[in-house]
């Protein structure tokens, strides 16, 4: 980071302090206040961090006003409609769109490592086949560190690269290895010969008893849903890979923590409990109390997959996620599913409600990836896992870069501390 010229003032208890200022390259201005307590004595407060800037990055920038997302610079949009998923990958790891040749080496190490220790598939029996497929997502992808000990030395770049290559390779395996214990089937290895799409859905549909071919339209509309949802610069689940590895935990450890951050409905588990809101609506005719309740302050529903912390316009990638929606439904012909009908539904008649006008309420990229997957055949459980495969490389690469940043320090928030004041314990007779 440059110099600051510009500063900012602030007077705390009638003393002025002079701020630094620095100004990205998108996005709004920055106070630096990390010399203010010891300066003025006095820490920010800011749960939520709504506007609080926890480190710099080059990776992903959003502008919710606009309703803008870019990676390394490029817009979504044109991403979703002229790249894909591995290219991507490489795009956010490494910060340039990959040469023909690097690419194809890129794809080769990644198909290369897909496959999990065999010893692994026994982690997996030690859990209930009833496990949420979240559940055994975090232990799998935490008892990766127990597995590839030659990749958690994170002060060795080589392992570094080994680890980030093994986890975006690794993961489609071990999310449709939970979905497949989850039913009941035999695990699928991965194949060589598919793209990552292709293969993921082969390893979750195919079984031993019958050939399996990979819908070219279905494996294009998974690899978008992996395109959409590879990062989101800040987001929680992010920073909670970031708060972990502050600390110099390895990899595996960071990202099952990402993992688990990212199962609440507030952030990843959307999707889920999107899908489940429109089971519960059912019908169309009940959507109107539907909508009632989400804007009742006393009643804690909310509609699922609207809204956004940072997208105060649209969300780009509900456009192309709602594109993908289309074309999927089309090709499976299933217009009349009832959930479908109610989404649909649901959408007109919540961009039309003042509520959801006045707040900048839309559907976000939850609600129509829920839609697409259903229509795939993917279970409401898997949606959150699939959300946790397609964000793995963006947690590896914020993970890199935060890593290879001289000014890297352990994350450690203060707080406003509300209880009691210092007091002398009492004896249990006296109390
Ligand atoms: N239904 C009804 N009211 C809502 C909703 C909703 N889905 N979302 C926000 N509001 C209201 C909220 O009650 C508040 O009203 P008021 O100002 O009167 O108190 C106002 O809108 C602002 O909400 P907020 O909770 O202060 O906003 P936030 O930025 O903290 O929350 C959110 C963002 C995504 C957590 C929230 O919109 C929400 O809970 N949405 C439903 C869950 C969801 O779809 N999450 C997926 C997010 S996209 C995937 C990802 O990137 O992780």
């Amino acid at each position: 980071m440059t110099e600051s010229q510009k500063t900012a003032k602030l007077t705390v208890h009638g003393e002025s302090y002079d701020l630094p200022v620095f100004s990205p390259t998108a996005g709004p201005d920055v106070i630096d206040i990390r010399k203010l307590y010891g300066q003025a004595g006095v820490f920010t407060y800011d749960p939520g961090f709504t506007s609080t800037a926890s480190c710099d990055s080059t990776i992903t920038f959003i502008d919710g006003d606009k309703g803008e997302l870019l990676h390394r610079g490029y817009p979504i949009e044109q991403i979703a409609s002229k790249s894909h998923f591995l290219e991507l990958s490489y795009l956010l790891l490494y910060g340039e769109l990959p040469s023909a040749k690097d690419l194809e080496k890129f794809e080769t190490t990644i198909t290369r490592h897909t496959m999990l220790h065999e010893q692994m598939q026994y982690f997996y029996r030690g859990f209930r086949r009833d496990a949420h497929p979240m559940a055994i997502m975090v232990g799998v992808v935490g008892a990766m560190s127990a597995f590839y000990h030659d990749s958690t030395d994170i002060s060795d770049p080589r392992q570094r690269e080994i680890a980030s290559h093994r986890l975006i390779a690794k993961m489609p395996t071990i999310a449709a290895w939970a979905y497949k214990y989850h039913i009941g089937q035999p695990f699928v290895y991965p194949r060589n010969d598919l793209d990552y799409a292709s293969n993921f859905l082969q390893m979750c549909f195919a079984v031993p008893a019958e050939d399996y071919e990979v819908n070219p339209i279905l494996a294009r509309a998974m690899d978008r849903i992996f395109m959409l949802q590879a990062d989101h610069e800040q987001n929680a689940s992010t920073s909670t890979v970031r708060l972990a590895s502050s600390s110099g935990a390895n990899p595996f450890a960071c990202i099952a923590a990402g993992i688990a951050c990212l199962w609440g409905p507030a952030h990843g588990g959307a999707n889920q409990a999107c899908l489940e809101m429109l089971e519960e609506i059912g019908s169309v005719d009940r959507i109107p109390e539907f909508i009632e309740r989400a804007k009742d302050k006393d009643d804690p529903f909310r509609l699922m997959g609207f809204g956004h912390r940072v997208y105060k316009n649209f969300d780009p990638r509900a456009t192309v996620m709602k594109q993908s929606a289309d074309e999927v439904l089309d090709l499976l012909g299933i217009e009349d599913n009832p959930k479908l009908q109610v989404a649909k539904a649901l959408e007109m008649q919540a961009l039309e409600d003042p509520y959801f006008i006045e707040k900048k309420l839309f559907p976000n990229v939850d609600f129509y990836s829920g839609i697409v997957m259903e229509a795939m055949g993917f279970p409401t459980s898997m949606f959150t896992p699939i959300f946790a495969l397609s964000r793995t490389v963006g947690w590896v690469s914020q993970w890199k870069e935060m890593i290879a940043d001289p000014q890297n320090k352990i994350g450690r928030p203060r707080q406003l501390y509300l209880g009691a004041t210092s007091r002398d314990y009492v004896d249990i007779e006296n109390r």
